[in-house]
C-alpha cells in the first residue's frame, strides 16, 4: 500500500472523490476550496505526497497539523477577503447616505411664528459670577440653565466667560452616519461623549401646522416611510427631510442614550439632543421619539432592538 493510500484509509468521501486512478481534479476554484471538505483534505494529502516522504507516521502527523493549521488561517483570510470585497462593491452601489440640505439653524417656513416665547421672560439676565469656577456652566446654579433658557451674550454678567451659550456656539462632536442592518441610515459617535453632554441642535425647516399637514398628507401619499418631523408644539413642527444637520439620522429607541429637550434661545424654542449618560466611541445615538402616532397612519413596528422595546414607535 502506498503512502497516498494509508492516508485516506480513514476518509472514505476523500477516497471516493480522488478515484482509484488517483489523479487530481483539475481547477480547483476558491470556493471548492472553502466549502468542500474533500477537496480540501484533498489538497493536503497532494501536497504531503509531492513535497514529503511520508512513510514516518509522527512526521506525516505533524506536517498534516502544520498544513491544516495554515490551510485554516489562509481559509480565515480568504472569507475576510471576499466579505471585505462584498462590502466594497455595495459601497460603489448605494452607501453614500441620502442626500439633503445642510443647514446650521431652522430655516422658517410659511407663516409659522419664529420666537414663541414672550420678551418679558426671555430678557431676565441671570447673576453668575464670572469669577467663579463655571459660570453659567453646568455645575453653576445659573438661573437660565436651570429654566433651559440659554444666555443671551449681551446680557449676561459672566460675559464672554458664560458656559451658557451651547446652541449659539455649535461645539459639536465628530458625528458620522452609517447604515444600520434594519433602520435604515443612524447616526453614531467618533468622540467619547460625557453624560450631559449636549451634541447638537435638532434642525430644519420649521413649519406651522397647515405647511405640516400638507408634507405629512405627501407623505402618506407616497407611502413613504422615514418621517424627520420634531413635534415642538401644536403650532411648531422641524421638518429634517431635505434641509437639516446630522441629527436627521437619529434613529428611535425604546431604551435610549440621548434625549430631545426644548431650549429657549432668543425667545426662540429650539431643540437640542442631550447624552443622558456617558456614550463611547462608536456607539449609536439615540433618542425616545415620544412620536404621537398620526390618526389613519399605520404604527410604524420598532426595530431598536432594546429588551425593552415596546414594539412600536411611538404611541
Ligand atoms: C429621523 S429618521 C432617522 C434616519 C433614517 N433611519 C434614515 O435612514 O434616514 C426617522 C425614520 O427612521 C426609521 N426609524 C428610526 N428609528 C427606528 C426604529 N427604532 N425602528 C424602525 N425604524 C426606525 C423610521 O423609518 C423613521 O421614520
Ligand atoms: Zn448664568
Ligand atoms: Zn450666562
Ligand atoms: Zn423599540
Amino acid at each position: 500500500m502506498t503512502i497516498f493510500e494509508k492516508t485516506y484509509t480513514h476518509t472514505t468521501n476523500s477516497r471516493k472523490h480522488i478515484g482509484s486512478n488517483g489523479r487530481k481534479p483539475q481547477n480547483i476554484s476558491v470556493d471548492d476550496c472553502l466549502n468542500s471538505k474533500s477537496t480540501k483534505t484533498y489538497l493536503l494529502k497532494s501536497l504531503l505526497i509531492d513535497k514529503y516522504d511520508l512513510s514516518d507516521s509522527i512526521e506525516r502527523l505533524k506536517i498534516t497539523s502544520i498544513l491544516t493549521d495554515s490551510l485554516q488561517s489562509m481559509e480565515t483570510k480568504l472569507k475576510k477577503r471576499k466579505i471585505e470585497q462584498i462590502q466594497a462593491h455595495n459601497n460603489c452601489i448605494s452607501m453614500e447616505p441620502p442626500k439633503f440640505i445642510p443647514i446650521k439653524i431652522n430655516n422658517p417656513c410659511g407663516n409659522v411664528k419664529i420666537k414663541d416665547v414672550d420678551d418679558d421672560d426671555v430678557f431676565n439676565p441671570c447673576n453668575c459670577d464670572p469669577n467663579q469656577p463655571d459660570p453659567c456652566g453646568p455645575k453653576s446654579s445659573c438661573l437660565n440653565r436651570v429654566l433651559m433658557f440659554e444666555c443671551d451674550p449681551e446680557l449676561c454678567p459672566a460675559g464672554d466667560k458664560c458656559n451658557n451659550q451651547q446652541f449659539k456656539k455649535q461645539l459639536y462632536p465628530t458625528l458620522t452616519p452609517f447604515l444600520t442592518r434594519n433602520r435604515g441610515w443612524g447616526l453614531k459617535t467618533l468622540d467619547i461623549i460625557k453624560k450631559g453632554t449636549f451634541i447638537i441642535e435638532y434642525v430644519g425647516d420649521l413649519l406651522d401646522r397647515e405647511e405640516f399637514n400638507k408634507r405629512m398628507e405627501a407623505i402618506i401619499k407616497e407611502r413613504n416611510e422615514n418621517h424627520y418631523f420634531f413635534h415642538i408644539s401644536n403650532s411648531r413642527i422641524i421638518d429634517a427631510g431635505s434641509r437639516g444637520n446630522l441629527s436627521r439620522f437619529m434613529n428611535h429607541s425604546c431604551d435610549p442614550n440621548c434625549e430631545a429637550y426644548k431650549w429657549v434661545i432668543k425667545g426662540e424654542t429650539r431643540v437640542g439632543i442631550f447624552a443622558l449618560h456617558d456614550i463611547s466611541v462608536g456607539t449609536e445615538l439615540v433618542f425616545d421619539y415620544n412620536f404621537q402616532n398620526v390618526k389613519g397612519v399605520t404604527k410604524m413596528p420598532c426595530q431598536c432592538g432594546a429588551d425593552k422595546c415596546s414594539k412600536f414607535i411611538g404611541v
